[in-house]
Parts: C-alpha cells; sequence; structure tokens
C-alpha cells in the first residue's frame, strides 16, 4: 500500500515539475524531474530530455562567456545522484541513460589563476573544453569530468578527476583518471590496462600497455 502511494506521489511529483517547468528550460522531456532543492540558472539554455532525474542538492549552470552562447543537453533516461553539479560556459552534451553517483561535478570550464596580483575570485572564468557524456556512462561517486569527454558505456570510477577524453567501453579510475580496462571487441571481452605509476627516480617508466594474458 505505501509502495503504490509512493508511486503515486511520484508520479505527482513528476507531472507538476513538468507542467511547471516545460516553458522555462530550452526543452523538458515528459516525465523529467529535479528534486528540490535545486539551483538551475540559465535554464533558456538548458535541455533535459525524457525520464531524466535528479537527486536533491542538483546545481545546474548554464552561462556563456566572451560572448560564446552556452547550452547543457541532457539526453533521455538519465539518473543522476544527490548533489551533482553541472556547469557549462561552452558546450556540455550527456546522452541518454547516463548513471551518476552522488557529488559528480562536470564542468567545461575553469577559474584564470594567471594574474598573481588578483585574488582568483575577481578572475575571469574560461572555457576549458568541450564536455560529451556517452550514453549508458556509469559516473562513480565525487568524481569529477572537467573539458573532457567520456565514450559510451564508459566506467569512471569514484573519486576519479577526468581531465583528457575516456574512449568508448573503457574503466578509467584515479587522479589524472587513467583506463585500466577496455572493453576488445576482437577477444569480445574486458581487457586489464596497466597503469602507468608515478615517476620513480631510477626507476624505467612504466606505459599502459594490455597485459599479455
Ligand atoms: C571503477 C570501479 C567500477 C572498478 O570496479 P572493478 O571493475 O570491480 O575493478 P577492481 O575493483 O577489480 O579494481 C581494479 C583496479 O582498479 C583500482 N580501483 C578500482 N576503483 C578505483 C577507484 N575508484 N579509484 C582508484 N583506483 C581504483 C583497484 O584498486 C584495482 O587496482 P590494482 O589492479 O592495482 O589492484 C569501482 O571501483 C568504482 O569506483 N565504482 C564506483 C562506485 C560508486 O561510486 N558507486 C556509487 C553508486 S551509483
Amino acid at each position: 500500500m505505501i509502495k503504490v502511494l509512493n508511486r503515486i506521489y511520484q508520479k505527482c511529483c513528476r507531472l507538476f515539475f513538468w507542467h511547471t517547468y516545460k516553458t522555462v528550460f530550452r526543452a523538458l522531456g515528459r516525465g523529467a524531474y529535479i528534486v528540490r532543492p535545486f539551483r538551475i540558472d540559465g535554464r533558456n539554455d538548458i535541455a533535459i530530455g525524457e525520464n531524466t532525474f535528479f537527486q536533491r542538492g542538483a546545481w545546474l549552470y548554464c552561462g556563456g562567456v566572451n560572448n560564446r552562447q552556452a547550452s547543457l543537453s541532457v539526453g533521455d533516461g538519465c539518473v543522476f545522484g544527490y548533489n551533482n553539479h553541472i556547469t557549462a560556459v561552452g558546450n556540455v552534451v550527456i546522452g541518454n541513460h547516463v548513471l551518476t553517483a552522488n557529488n559528480v561535478y562536470i564542468s567545461d570550464n575553469t577559474h584564470s589563476y594567471e594574474d598573481i596580483g588578483t585574488p582568483i575570485i575577481n578572475q575571469p572564468v574560461q572555457f576549458k573544453g568541450a564536455v560529451e557524456i556517452g550514453d549508458g556512462c556509469w559516473i562513480g561517486e565525487n568524481a569529477c569530468i572537467i573539458g573532457a569527454r567520456v565514450g559510451k558505456n564508459s566506467v569512471i570510477g569514484a573519486n576519479a578527476v577526468v581531465t583528457s577524453d575516456i574512449p568508448d567501453y573503457a574503466v578509467a579510475v584515479g587522479i589524472p583518471a587513467q583506463i585500466i580496462r577496455r572493453f576488445d571487441t576482437n577477444l569480445n571481452r574486458w581487457v586489464p590496462l596497466k597503469r602507468l605509476r608515478p615517476q620513480v627516480p631510477g626507476s624505467s617508466n612504466e606505459t599502459r600497455v594490455a597485459e599479455q594474458t
């Protein structure tokens, strides 16, 4: 009984949200729902697909810099955990059926810090690189994706910081994120990759090579 009532309540919340915000966003798919409290800046440039769900604490920011039009697009059927923060000053595209854990940060920009005579808070925000997160990805708890692309059905581990592109069907972990597994379509299975270890003086640098099996 409680389950049924909860379902009806959730459905009503979604319907109410959609009716209230459908003309406010650039696009809002049916069944999309952002749980309060949330903060949305630049909603005219934000598109959210059908049945996409944000847990409470979401902050979506979309605002251009240097006369650049910004765009933030999120696909259909995505689920975002608590306190996700997504910011676009250029272009951020999140595909369909993406799953994120809590406290995930996705951004195409960074604060300038070049001028040491000016507090960084007073220095401009600058575009770093377009962000694309492919369909079907899973982004772990506390991960940050900054100015980089993540391919289809890839996994970003908890606490990873992604600052360079990750291909399709890969598992990446750490700071900076490194690929530890890739799906080999010839072998039709996931293949482990050796990680690049921090350089130790006097030792030879390991390279990322597929483990011989
Ligand atoms: C990335 C992840 C999926 C890998 O899981 P897995 O495929 O089972 O990989 P393993 O546990 O076998 O780990 C493989 C290697 O990566 C390392 N590793 C795994 N996750 C890591 C992480 N988040 N950060 C750093 N290293 C990690 C392991 O220590 C191991 O290293 P080793 O080969 O040197 O021993 C998982 O560890 C992870 O981070 N999941 C996210 C969890 C989460 O946020 N859940 C929220 C619910 S939506």
